[in-house]
């Protein structure tokens, strides 16, 4: 991957964001220049020199891509990340077709989790089907595993591992929700991929399989861009999060009868503009935010194991504020607290073409994204360096939007999300005691691991759980019904039905 160079990263206390990078070329030839640094990557660092900087570029050259102004990460540095990185894919109920879509794009030195939430059990886009579908790329070789987010025997495992949160109160079964869905893959590759150190999340109703290999290589070649900056400046140990815009999101335009290509969708847009004022420099406004709503991004294990997460679809704008307010958690709550956070925005080639959603979806991604913002910015006025008359103008702001955008009515407030607690401090060895062994290729209605070579459990000689869960999963069926009655989703029946998610 070759990139745009970015220009200064920005700290905000704990917190350090990078402007946005962007792909300028997928597959590069190294140049003289790109084998200096390549060679010398650890030495080599991110930001543009003086030298460079007053660089002109050559006749005919496009100046904001010469090769003076980029950077590249080559394959085999690529690899040695992707080989450590697993990718959680959460789905509903997407016909499996597009689903295969996205597996197909995911590199197969990757691991991959399905993290479903499907509606039903049979018929040709049920679970199951998505379950085989998985089972079956991994017969060509790759690592998987599928776990249904209404799995008993994954609620047993939060429930065992001390995060009875995540737990829906009438139905005993984790929440619905995007959130909880990627909370559960983040605790199964903690407890499944132990070796691997890098985290990642692609939704699932992606319909272009080319750019989600870009993405994977986007977040392989953040980190590597990453690791060098870090070698640089001597920096031992950071967080890193990657976090992806696209080149243009498609949407058919019924007044024009053509296809256009809006650089960001409907809720991105105003997420990042309140972010944009959050971390503006004093008294300006600039675009240092792309990446608000990023629902494709990857993170350190590490980092994903630390962060708090919220629910549903305020997971990805609460990223933003979570590293801000770790600091105020005692230490003793939360290891490695004072450790910096390095966001970094990278801008694909490919555009991003996914299910259409209505007007109402997108008034409720507001509604959660916003309230993750207000109600935490609070706590954050002494990190960020705005005054609290900026943060209260702000936190108005905000209010006043949802409520002229219907948002909220009246005299409603925003949604307050649910915050997850960080898995560091939860006991996932007793969340994996619960859910076993992972036997490959079987499936334990709701639970399937494919080509997975063991050894954590294999080297630990602890008895294998496999006949306790069994026990478990058995008392799952396509008869039983799902309540949900307190979770912020629509109820889902767990039932055979023809019903499509598009
Ligand atoms: N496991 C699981 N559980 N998956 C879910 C759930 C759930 O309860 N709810 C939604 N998903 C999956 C969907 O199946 C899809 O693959 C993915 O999460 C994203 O959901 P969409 O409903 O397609 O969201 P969106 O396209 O409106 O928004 C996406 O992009 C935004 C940025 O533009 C999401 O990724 C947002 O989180 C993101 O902010
Ligand atoms: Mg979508």
């Amino acid at each position: 991957m070759r990139y745009t160079l970015p220009l200064g990263s920005r700290p905000f206390g704990p917190l350090c964001i990078m402007p946005q990078m962007e792909v300028v070329e997928l597959e590069p030839r190294p140049t003289n220049r790109d084998n200096r640094l390549y060679g010398a990557s650890e030495l080599s660092g991110l930001g543009r020199t003086g030298h460079q900087s007053q660089r002109r570029p050559q006749h005919n050259q496009d100046p904001d891509h010469d090769a003076e102004s980029t950077v590249a990460v080559f394959p085999d540095e690529l690899d040695r990340i992707l080989e450590k990185l697993v990718i959680v894919v959460p789905c509903k109920d997407e016909p499996v077709d597009v689903i295969r879509g996205v597996i197909a794009g995911i590199p197969s030195r990757c691991a991959v989790i399905l993290v479903s939430n499907c509606s039903h059990q049979h018929g040709e886009n049920g679970w199951e089907a998505q379950e085989r579908m998985l089972a079956g790329f991994c017969a060509w070789g790759r690592e998987g595993c599928f776990v249904h987010q209404q799995y008993p025997g994954a609620a047993m495992a939060f429930k065992e591992a001390g995060v009875p949160e995540i737990l829906d109160t009438a139905s005993g079964r984790i929440r619905n929700g995007k959130g909880e869905g990627m909370y559960l893959g983040i605790a199964m590759a903690k407890s499944y991929f132990p070796h691997h150190q890098y985290i990642g999340f692609i939704d699932a109703d992606n319909r272009i399989p080319g750019s989600v290999v870009e993405y994977c290589k986007a977040y392989a070649g953040g980190f590597a861009l990453a690791q060098r900056s870090a070698a640089k400046s001597g920096t031992e140990r950071e967080d890193v999060m990657v976090r992806i815009s696209w080149a243009s999101k498609p949407k058919y335009s019924a007044s024009t009868g053509r296809i256009e290509f809006v650089q960001q969708g409907r809720s991105s847009r105003i997420i990042n503009s309140f972010l944009n004022r959050l971390f503006a420099k004093a008294g300006q406004q600039d675009e240092l935010i792309t990446t608000g709503n990023a629902g494709e991004h990857a993170m350190t294990m590490e980092m994903a194991l630390k962060m708090r997460m919220a629910n549903g679809y305020a997971i990805e704008p609460f990223q933003y504020i979570e590293p801000l307010l770790r600091n105020k958690i005692p230490s003793a709550n939360l290891p490695n607290a004072s450790q910096t956070t390095r966001i970094v925005q990278i801008k694909t080639a490919n555009p991003h073409l996914h299910r259409e959603t209505g007007d109402e979806h997108i008034i409720k991604m507001w509604a959660a994204g916003l309230g993750a913002l207000y109600h935490h910015l609070l706590g954050v006025d002494s990190v960020s360096g705005l005054g609290t008359t900026t943060l209260a103008t702000l936190r108005k702001d905000m209010h006043r939007f949802a409520l002229q955008n219907g948002a909220i009515q009246g005299q409603e407030e925003l949604p307050r999300p649910n915050i997850y607690p960080s898995l560091d401090n939860a006991d996932l060895d007793s969340f994996r005691d619960v859910l076993g062994e992972p036997c490959s290729g079987h499936v334990y209605g709701g639970l399937g691991f494919y080509e997975l070579v063991d050894q954590a459990w294999a080297s630990s000689g602890t008895n294998s759980p496999a006949s306790q869960s069994t026990l478990e999963h058995d008392s799952w069926g396509e008869d039983d019904q799902r309540s949900s009655a307190s979770s912020e989703e629509e109820p889902e029946v767990l039932s055979d039905s023809s019903k499509q998610g598009e």
